[in-house]
């Protein structure tokens, strides 16, 4: 097996995360609730997560870290913060995931908001220039895909917020966290959303915020905290404002082991292994004829390792399949949960087949799925 599906999951895990989760599972605890040593324990394990993810974003305070079960939760409550009502305007890219896309479809439906999509330019890449062109008085958020799961494109988020000014914005880190160096992020972004079972390399299930001080929030659910027990009143202080209900204590602990193994390994290096076995495999394929890139080119830098392309004469379903079945080289075809993204890049509604690279492949594997492409596009491809 080749596993080339780490935009929808990575794997393998560190062992070191799948031991983390499995000792969590041996001992009794619910953190933040009983008094008890190992349910002490368990709040200590939980903590090492958010004080991983702190060092992750560059956050100082971990208690600014919640956690949620995904980075769709996030994104869900991170919006719900700012509590947006009628004559509100909210720009977002327009390479959203469906986590993205659909709250705002929801609340520009329903609360009279007035969502706004920036396309990128011809180069498959936002611009910063774009999002000050459409700034408003009325301009109360942005929300941004930080890199794109279907073209692997990078927004220069940093920019953007630069050019937006006092204008809030929400980052969606699932395609960046733990494969791109964002330890300067927390200094600038409102509200970092994301997912741990990506580049992150930890379980699913497991997700969160982390919330700049002064940025608005409120819960999404609430319930149980173990505070403020006596009141009918969920907490309104971080990160339990955030957390109703038991928390994901077997996941968090893999993820405390997750964000320790990839602050151990420096995520400065990690980058550089994806992108190597990217270069690898985009030189490779753009000799097959017949055969287009989404997204920025071989070589460009402003790019993450997805690479997803489309197959003259084949559905990119039917291109998967052969790479499954000839090669054992697993991909994902599609639209990929982010049909802006399609249509954005013009393979709407056909979709693509998406190579995604992770720390754990090879450049052999980048060859070969290179070489899987030529032969299938050539007719000689295994059957
Ligand atoms: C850019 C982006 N945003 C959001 C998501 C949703 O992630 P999750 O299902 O973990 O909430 C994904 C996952 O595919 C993604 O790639």
């Amino acid at each position: 097996m080749i596993y080339l599906d780490n935009a929808a999951t990575s794997f393998p895990k560190p062992e070191a995360v799948v031991k983390a989760v499995e000792r969590a599972m041996l001992a009794p605890a619910s953190p933040g609730r009983s008094g008890h040593a190992a349910a002490h324990a368990a709040s200590r394990t939980v903590y090492r997560a958010r004080k991983g993810m702190a060092k992750i974003f560059g956050a100082s305070d971990p208690e600014r870290v919640c956690f949620a079960p995904n980075v769709t939760w996030a994104i869900n409550a991170a919006v719900g913060g700012f509590g947006l009502g009628p004559g509100a305007h909210v720009l977002s890219g327009s390479l959203e995931h469906n986590s993205t896309a659909r709250p705002l479809a929801l609340i520009s439906g329903a609360s009279g908001i007035e969502w706004e999509a920036v396309p990128p330019g011809p180069d498959g890449v936002l611009d910063p220039e774009e999002f000050r062109r459409r700034l408003r008085a009325d301009t109360r958020l942005i929300v941004l895909n930080h890199a794109s799961n279907v073209t692997g494109a990078l927004a220069p988020a940093r920019e953007i917020k630069e050019a937006a000014g006092d204008v809030p914005m929400i980052v969606d880190t699932a395609q960046t966290a733990g494969s791109v160096p964002l330890d300067g992020m927390a200094s600038w972004a409102d509200v970092i959303c994301f997912t741990g079972h990506k580049g992150l390399l930890g379980p699913t299930g497991t997700g969160g915020l982390c919330i700049r001080e002064g940025t608005p929030f409120r819960p999404l659910a609430v319930g149980g905290s173990g505070s403020r027990s006596e009141s009918l009143e969920h907490p309104d202080f971080l990160p339990d404002a955030l957390e109703a209900g038991t928390q994901n204590t077997h996941g968090l602990a893999g993820l405390a082991a997750a964000a320790e193994f990839l602050l151990a390994a420096g995520v400065e290096n990690v980058r550089a292994h994806e992108m190597r076995l990217t270069g690898i495999f985009m030189e490779g394929a753009s000799k097959v004829p017949g055969l287009a890139f989404l997204g920025p080119g071989p070589g460009d830098p402003r790019r993450v390792a997805t690479v997803s392309v489309v197959m003259e004469g084949i559905s990119s379903s039917d291109l998967a399949r052969r790479l499954e079945e000839g090669y054992g080289i697993m991909t994902r075809s599609g639209l990929h949960c982010a049909p802006m993204a399609h249509r954005a890049s013009g393979s709407f509604p056909g979709g693509a087949t998406r190579f995604s690279f992770g720390l754990f492949n090879t450049e052999e594997e980048a060859v070969a799925a290179a070489g899987a492409l030529g032969e299938i596009a050539a007719g000689r491809g295994r059957r």
